[in-house]
């Protein structure tokens, strides 16, 4: 499953496992989109959303839009190659194996 999140004012973690209870998959491949970790939330709240990010395990969290620029930078320090940042013109092909 790919998650597209928009602009997830309602918290990233939250719509990731909506998606998961909506569809009843529960392996995410992908989240992409903003996911809204801006101040006034801090960095106590950006690893707390990494660590849920960590557990959910996605391949691919791709951000953009209003992401925050301090979530990308722990979030890449802490998952790696897996944090891609997006913006517009960005093309994103995923294939089936
Ligand atoms: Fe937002």
């Amino acid at each position: 499953m790919v998650v597209l999140t928009s602009c997830s004012h309602r918290g990233v973690i939250n719509t990731v496992r909506q998606a998961v209870a909506a569809s009843g998959v529960d392996k995410v491949l992908a989240v992409i989109g903003g996911f809204h970790v801006v101040p006034p939330l801090g960095d106590d709240y950006i690893n707390k959303t990494i660590e849920e990010f960590r557990a959910i395990d996605p391949k691919y969290l791709i951000v953009g839009h209003c992401t925050g620029d301090r979530f990308y930078d722990l979030a890449r320090a802490a998952l790696g190659d897996k944090v891609i940042h997006s913006a517009v013109g960005t093309r994103l092909v995923f294939g089936a194996n």
